[in-house]
């Protein structure tokens, strides 16, 4: 039955949002305030709703209202905590036509609109890294291609790094799929990767212990020159070297491993070539900061995340392969119910997925961006790299305060005094606070205060601001 209310709650909705919004910019709430869960269940009075269901009219208006207070202010700018956007108002209307509309596009059939646009933005991901784009099929026009770009929009960059080495997998082993692993096979990881890439080894069955890190530089960057012993011994060893990966960036301080030098060696190996650019990929479009992925177009796949530096609301990511087939051959179950010969104008994306069913991805992130355009979009993505390096400046000229590394995208880390647990210490009692939300890291041997510079209203005063706390904070727990 159609709810009759649903246009005066949906404005009700729009309204209670559109005040939030307001209050979260002008700074009028805590960034973060984390009752327990006992209380807010109690709060939001979710049992009694459960039984007696109706919700619309003001029982949902008081529900919104009273929801909105639990949550965490990513749109307030000392949210400054993680690498998670602070979607664009634009793009959460995506979610919310997709919420609606639940075109899950497993096959075509089940979301044209959706795979359409999921299709487009995953050509336009193709080429910013400098790949020939899929043919659109339906185009007037058939391009005679042999080989082209392909990809898809995955729920999150852990799941792309998943899809990634299945497609890295099934191109050097194809018999794996049938025959499981052989157990010598071994993928070379930077030290400063996210540990969804770890993870994947050991869902993948390569065996933990098959993930073999890649030597660093102090700052944690890939020595490109130390491949070439390393894959020699590995093979000595009787290993199968089925992948390298490359970070662009790492997740605890963001830097950007050389991946030029990486990807020549891969080549020279014929070894699969992947770039983690879940978080970076922003240098991707940005012709300023290009340089620092200089050698992506060199990849066999890389992972974007649009939920990081697009200001997509999550979760939107997508897995990217320079040359389709490998993404169409990565999976090769199969499900009558769905996949059948058939005539159609458009092509299904659960081939290339773990998922079967999935959101309108590409939607949010395609909202996200032409509520900006791409100017906008790289003005925010260049001003966010500025703040956090203008930050680790005003930081380098402080004597009790220190920064581990000259940051190279939205990433500042930065400690006071050397005392590790102090900085524990310090974010709890920030957080307690709840006028400031940072985050913390392990870098080099040590813990750093961590601010992921993500909200387009922070600015340098809001840094400042956050280091006067700080200080008052350390003064306050003594020596
Ligand atoms: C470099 C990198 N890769 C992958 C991920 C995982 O992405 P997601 O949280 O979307 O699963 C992260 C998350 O921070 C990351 O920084």
């Amino acid at each position: 039955m159609i709810n009759k209310n649903f246009t005066s709650d949906a404005k009700n909705v729009v309204d209670a949002l559109a005040n939030y919004l307001h209050e979260s910019k002008n700074g009028s709430h805590k960034v973060i305030d984390q009752p327990t869960i006992f209380d807010i269940v109690n709060d939001l009075d979710i049992e009694p709703l459960l039984e007696s269901g109706g919700l619309t009219g003001d029982k949902l208006k008081n529900f919104v209202n009273q929801y909105l207070k639990t949550t965490t202010k990513m749109h307030h700018n000392r949210y400054m905590a993680h690498q998670v956007s602070v979607p664009h108002p634009t793009g959460s209307l995506g979610s919310f036509i997709d919420g609606l509309t639940n075109n899950a596009m497993a096959i075509y059939e089940m979301g044209p609109g959706a795979t359409a646009i999921e299709i487009h933005m995953i050509n336009w991901m193709l080429k910013k890294i400098g790949w020939i784009p899929t043919p659109l099929p339906g185009a007037p026009k058939k391009p005679q291609l042999k080989s082209y770009g392909g990809g898809v929009m995955t729920n999150g960059g852990s799941l792309a790094n998943l899809t990634a080495m299945v497609a890295a997998r099934s191109a050097m082993f194809p018999y794996f799929w049938r025959d499981g692993n052989t157990g010598d096979v071994v993928v070379l990881v930077p030290e400063q990767s996210h540990y969804s890439l770890r993870r994947t080894i050991g869902i993948l069955g390569l065996g933990e212990k098959n993930c073999v890190s890649i030597p660093a530089d102090e700052d944690g960057r890939v020595i490109p020159n130390k491949l070439p012993k390393l894959i020699k011994k590995l093979k000595k060893n009787g290993k199968q070297i089925m992948a390298i990966v490359g970070n662009a960036c790492g997740t605890a301080a963001g830097l950007y491993d050389p991946l030029d030098e990486i990807g020549a060696i891969c080549k020279e190996h014929k070894i699969w070539f992947h770039v983690d650019a879940a978080h970076g990929a922003g240098a991707i479009v940005c012709d300023e900061y290009r340089y620092l992925v200089n050698g992506i177009e060199n990849a066999d796949s890389v992972v974007w995340d649009a939920h990081k530096m697009f200001r997509t609301p999550v979760l939107s990511a997508a897995v990217l392969v320079k040359d389709y087939r490998h993404l169409d051959n990565a999976f090769t179950q199969e499900a009558s119910y769905l996949i059948h010969d058939k005539e159609q104008p458009g092509t299904d994306q659960m081939m290339r997925a773990v998922e079967c069913t999935k959101s309108g991805l590409g939607l949010k992130m395609f909202m996200s961006i032409a509520a900006m355009g791409e100017k906008g979009l790289i003005n925010y993505i260049s001003s966010r790299t500025k703040l956090a390096i203008e930050a680790a400046k005003y930081i380098e000229v402080q004597n009790d305060i220190e920064c581990p590394v000259k940051p190279e995208t939205c990433i500042l880390c930065f400690r006071i005094g050397k005392n590790d647990q102090r900085q524990l210490e310090i974010r709890k009692k920030l957080l307690k606070d709840g006028n400031f939300y940072i985050s913390t890291t392990d870098y080099k041997n040590a813990r750093w205060l961590r601010c992921v510079i993500i909200n387009p209203d922070t600015t340098i005063d809001d840094i400042k601001e956050l280091i006067y706390e700080i200080r008052k904070i350390n003064a306050e727990l003594g020596t």
